[in-house]
């Protein structure tokens, strides 16, 4: 537990005009270790997840991807049903989830309407993170979009972050669905989408 733990956290719903602010916040982390994805009997025995440590650990920035930074997602997206959250400590802008629904184009909502709420982002300042700032945030996105009606959040992560991992865990996300073939270009990494049922609590910003 950091010494810090009674930091106040202020979360703050910005327009989706800020995302250069928001970008401001870094996403990168250092992937450590990994999820293996085995299968048993071809799948009919299931998936089974074990972490493994690298030893050649390595850096991993979502950002630097080509048309996938947040500058980006305005001009990809109709972002109308998109909600950005940003999170403050002592004024300082330490993190943030932008959280989206009924939006043309993004695959990742499965044409699902109102029904189904996807968590686009999360990050927290790597200097901040496993403060209590990313449960800060995510409990925002969820509210936002409990409140619009939703009746599903769904992540996207890949079995290289295995921190993002544990934590949607521990936010009360189940694993929905394992995709092994998912990015041709990056052969081993496995897609995890992680779901959590909403009780559509009315939202406060
Ligand atoms: C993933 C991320 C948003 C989590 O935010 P955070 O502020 O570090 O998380 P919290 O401090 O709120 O952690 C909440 C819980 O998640 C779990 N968790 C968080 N980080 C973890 C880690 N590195 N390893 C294991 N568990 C972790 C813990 O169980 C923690 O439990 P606690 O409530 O008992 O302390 C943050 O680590 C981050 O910005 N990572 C880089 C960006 C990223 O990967 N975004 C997601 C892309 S899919």
């Amino acid at each position: 537990m950091p010494d810090d733990a009674r930091m106040s956290i202020e979360i703050v719903a910005e327009p989706l005009t800020a995302l250069a602010e928001y970008a401001r916040v870094p996403i990168a982390f250092e992937v450590e270790e990994v999820f293996d994805v085995a299968l048993r009997e071809r799948g009919l025995g299931g998936f089974v997840l074990a972490a493994r440590r690298l030893d050649a650990p390595y850096v991993k920035d979502y950002d630097a991807i080509e048309d996938e930074s947040p500058a980006h997602w305005a001009r990809r997206f109709d972002v109308s049903n998109w909600g950005l959250f940003a999170a403050h400590s002592e004024g300082r802008r330490v993190g943030g989830a932008v959280v989206a629904f009924d939006t043309a184009g993004l695959d990742m909502l499965e044409g699902r309407g109102r029904e189904l709420a996807v968590l686009w982002d999360i990050r927290v300042a790597p200097e901040m993170r496993g403060r209590g700032v990313g449960s800060t945030v995510f409990r925002a996105a969820e509210a936002w979009a409990g409140a619009r009606g939703c009746r599903w959040l769904k992540v996207e992560t890949q079995n290289v972050n295995v921190p993002a991992c544990r934590f949607y865990a521990r936010q009360g996300c189940e694993l929905g669905a394992v995709n092994r073939f998912a990015y041709p270009q990056l052969p081993h990494e496995v897609q995890l989408l992680w779901y959590k049922k909403l009780s559509g609590i009315a939202a406060t910003n």
